[in-house]
């Protein structure tokens, strides 16, 4: 009797998919509330603690950081990823995008923090947490490397643009290609 390999799966786990679709809604959210004229906030001498949206925009930001770190753990760990076919050059440019999307997942919660750190500025979260000053940043040269606002608003937009070409490419693959991309994404048997 020969034993055939077990089949590659067609969908990503129910782990893999929940953290993708709270992580996608909790970006979009903290992208809409992303706080502008900040440093002039700051300078007039707002207490952040007092605005909900710039609380709840840091907030979504830090669980995003978190669950960030979680699916990267649950990456190592997980069943293979569904590998549906498909021509070289387009998954190619899919693990290229999904890379960038990593590395914007990470790069947008620690540059916020560089901001804030290195302006003395207070990170302010939901239930009352608030950390006033991050003198290890602060007294950093990386404190004076970048705006570190700046860079994080341009990110922040970057994410933006990026996340809505990788949606557009899932739902082509869906409506043109009707292959199993976007499906794999979503529960189901
Ligand atoms: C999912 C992650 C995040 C996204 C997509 C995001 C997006 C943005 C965007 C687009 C802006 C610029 C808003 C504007 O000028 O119109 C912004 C500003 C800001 N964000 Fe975030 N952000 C994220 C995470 C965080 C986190 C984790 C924190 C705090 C720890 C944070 C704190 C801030 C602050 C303080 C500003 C004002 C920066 C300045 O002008 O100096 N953000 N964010
Ligand atoms: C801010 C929003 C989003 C971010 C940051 C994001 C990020 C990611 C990342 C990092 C992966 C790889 C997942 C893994 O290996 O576990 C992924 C896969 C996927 N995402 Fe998103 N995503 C977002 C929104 C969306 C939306 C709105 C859709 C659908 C309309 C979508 C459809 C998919 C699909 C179908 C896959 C699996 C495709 C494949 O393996 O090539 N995503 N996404």
């Amino acid at each position: 009797m020969t034993l055939s390999p077990p089949l590659p799966a067609s969908r990503y786990d129910p782990l893999s998919q929940l953290l993708h679709w709270v992580t996608a809604v909790a970006v979009v959210v903290a992208f809409a509330l992303g706080p502008e004229r900040f440093g002039r906030l700051m300078r007039e001498g707002l207490d952040p603690a007092t605005r909900s949206d710039i609380v709840w925009h840091e907030s979504l930001g830090v669980l995003v950081f978190v669950l960030t770190l979680l699916r990267l753990l649950w990456v190592l760990l997980r069943p293979a990823a569904p590998r549906v076919e498909m021509a070289r050059w387009m998954h190619a440019l899919a693990r290229a995008g999904h890379g960038v999307l990593w590395l914007l997942l990470l790069g947008l919660p620690v540059t916020a923090v560089l901001a804030l750190g290195s302006e003395g500025h207070p990170l302010t979260l939901l239930g009352g947490l608030r950390i006033d000053r991050m003198p290890a940043i602060a007294d950093a040269a990386v404190a004076g490397w970048a705006d570190w606002g700046e860079v994080h608003g341009f990110l922040g937009d970057l994410m933006i643009w990026l996340a809505g070409l990788h949606a557009a490419a899932a739902i082509v693959h869906h409506v043109v290609l009707k292959d199993g991309v976007l499906r794999s994404m979503l529960p189901g048997r």
